[in-house]
């Protein structure tokens, strides 16, 4: 893998994320300065997205870089049975940045392995999704103060959710307590509570989403029952309403508690959660812009300052 690509949050040690942090910082209070100017970046989609593609492509925009790429792999070659491998190996020819959302894990992985430009993935399957991650730190970073010694409440579906999967691993630089409700179908996988035992982290399990577990939340994790990953949509059907945030429940929650969604959301958090103070899902994808400005400079070796 070329040293630059950003596959897994794993790429960055603590320093790298602490870094990345101040720099988006920066970004949110100067986001236009044209240090990618005469570059030309690839945006690659072959899953649906609005927030990523979108503020990966503002990002560029307001740094003076042109984007090229697709949001639909049904009308690039690819339909006409064009390899991952052949797909990139000709994009790299034409730009300096690859950015690459894939429906299949690994494939980011695979991507860095045969571009001879640097890879961000933008979301593998369910298996990982770093820049949201970052934008996930710079939000929690904003709203509590500190990374350090929170309590992160994840809810909904942990098993395909790269989000949480991302965030479960950067944030073990910083000491948590994680609790992680979801339905038997949809627990968090296996090696990620080994990787939080190997890490010293304490974590809980519940299947009921209770007052008691907001209650103790410093962040609560909402995310989405993800229709597209199941295989079986008898087993979606049985879990897709599994739960459900209202504004009531939050009514003994932490003054500091924000509710967080790396979005789209479909009927996991009630529209009467969204005038509540502690709900800062649209402000956490605003914060993408400015993480992945951060990110876009780094991997591309650039001094934004
Ligand atoms: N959070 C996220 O990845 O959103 P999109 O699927 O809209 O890019």
């Amino acid at each position: 893998m070329k040293r630059e690509s950003l596959v897994s949050i794993n790429d960055f040690s603590k320093e790298e994320i602490i870094d990345l942090l101040e720099k988006a910082k920066g970004f949110e209070a100067n986001p236009n300065r044209r240090v990618l100017e005469g570059k030309v970046i690839a945006t690659l989609f072959f899953e649906p997205s609005t927030r990523t593609r979108l503020s990966f492509e503002t990002a560029v925009n307001r740094l003076g870089g042109r984007i090229i790429g697709f949001s639909d792999a049904a009308t690039t070659s690819s339909s006409k049975g064009e390899s991952l491998k052949d797909t990139i190996m000709m994009v790299s020819n034409y730009v300096d940045l690859i950015i690459m959302r894939h429906y299949l894990e690994g494939a980011a992985r695979y991507a860095s392995e045969v571009s001879s430009v640097p890879i961000i993935n933008a979301g593998d399957g369910a298996n990982q999704h770093p820049s949201q991650t970052m934008l996930d730190l710079y939000s929690i970073y904003k709203t509590q103060g500190t990374l350090e010694n929170l309590n992160i409440t994840m809810v909904g579906d942990l098993k395909y959710g790269r989000t949480v999967h991302s965030l479960l691993q950067a944030m073990s630089h910083f000491h948590p307590t994680f609790h992680f409700v979801a339905p038997d179908e949809l627990k968090m996988p296996q090696e990620y509570k080994t990787f939080c035992d190997e890490h010293g982290i304490p974590y809980y399990e519940h299947t009921e989403f209770s007052e008691e577990v907001i209650n103790e939340a410093d962040i609560l994790y909402m995310t989405r029952v993800q229709r597209e990953r199941f295989t079986d949509l008898m087993e979606y059907e049985k879990v897709k309403n599994v739960y459900i945030l209202h504004n009531s429940m939050l009514r003994n929650s932490k003054p500091n508690l924000r509710v967080l969604h790396p979005l789209p959301r479909v009927n996991e958090i009630a529209y009467d959660v969204d005038n509540n103070p502690k709900a800062y899902y649209f402000q956490q994808a605003k914060n993408g812009l400015y993480a992945r400005q951060a990110i876009i400079c780094k991997v591309l070796g650039i001094d934004a300052d």
